[in-house]
């Protein structure tokens, strides 16, 4: 694992932008895992920013993101298909046609699931994979368990979850109660993962995640076992493993 600690949040999101912008550039139709959050909006400005000055193009980018809750559509607001739009996509020259978010308006949870993990597999698998980390060290939706859950799957997020999500509602009702996510397995199946994390509300859970044991009480602490990741954290949350 390459761990990386920068200054500040701007130095973490120009780092990991830089990792993406190489994957990209060494392999223009790349297949790149995208998480939402307000931890990758930095870097995904990055990225925009490169585009517009004419470093980087997207034309053949294929996208597959993490994870979309049940129940909203792609055009409502709250939709992580809405987010990657307002933050990535319509900055980029990436084809619309391209780009995957679970289908969130799908009622029907195990053909939601099994299609986009299909899609995942014709499309080749994951060059790259960007995540961000819950404070309870999920990754995607996939929260703490007994087990690691392997494919796309259907979740319910946890009280915890809730809550941090909920700053992005007008009420805490309105936050779905469920998601759909890539598994445990499919995000490990991604032959390149970059995970990034700020500030010091996250500075436990890098710790635990990268440096303590490894179990699905902690999801994130599976990528110990990827042979291919590359974390990116500020100092604040950094600041407990520089002991
Ligand atoms: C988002 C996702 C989540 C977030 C995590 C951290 O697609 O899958 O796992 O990456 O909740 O969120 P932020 O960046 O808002 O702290």
């Amino acid at each position: 694992m390459e761990f990386i600690i920068t200054d500040t949040y701007e130095d973490m999101s120009r780092v990991a932008a830089d990792v993406i912008a190489e994957q990209i550039t060494t392999k223009p139709a790349s297949v790149l895992g995208l998480a939402t959050g307000s931890t990758p909006e930095g870097l995904y400005a990055q990225l925009v920013a490169d585009h517009k000055a004419g470093r980087l193009d997207f034309s053949q980018v294929i996208s597959y993101n993490l994870d979309e809750y049940r129940g909203l559509s792609h055009d409502d607001v709250q939709s992580y298909h809405y987010f990657m739009n307002k933050h990535l996509f319509s900055g980029v020259n990436i084809d619309i046609q391209n780009t995957h978010v679970p289908d969130g308006s799908n009622p029907d949870s195990e053909d939601a699931c099994n299609q986009y993990e299909q899609m995942i597999a014709q499309a080749g698998g994951i060059d790259l994979q960007l995540l961000g980390l819950g404070h309870n060290g999920h990754i995607g939706f996939n929260e703490p368990a007994d087990i690691f859950p392997k494919t796309t799957n259907c979740v319910a997020l946890t009280q915890s979850t809730i809550e941090a999500n909920s700053r992005l509602f007008d009420s805490i009702d309105d936050v779905p109660r469920e998601a759909y996510t890539m598994g445990i397995g499919t995000i490990m199946a991604a032959r390149k993962i970059l995970v990034v994390a700020n500030g010091q509300g996250k500075a436990e859970i890098v710790k635990r995640a990268f440096f303590g044991e490894v179990s699905p009480q902690v999801p994130a602490s599976i990528l110990q076992f990827h042979p291919n990741v590359v974390v990116v954290v500020d100092k604040q949350a950094a600041s407990l493993c520089m002991a």
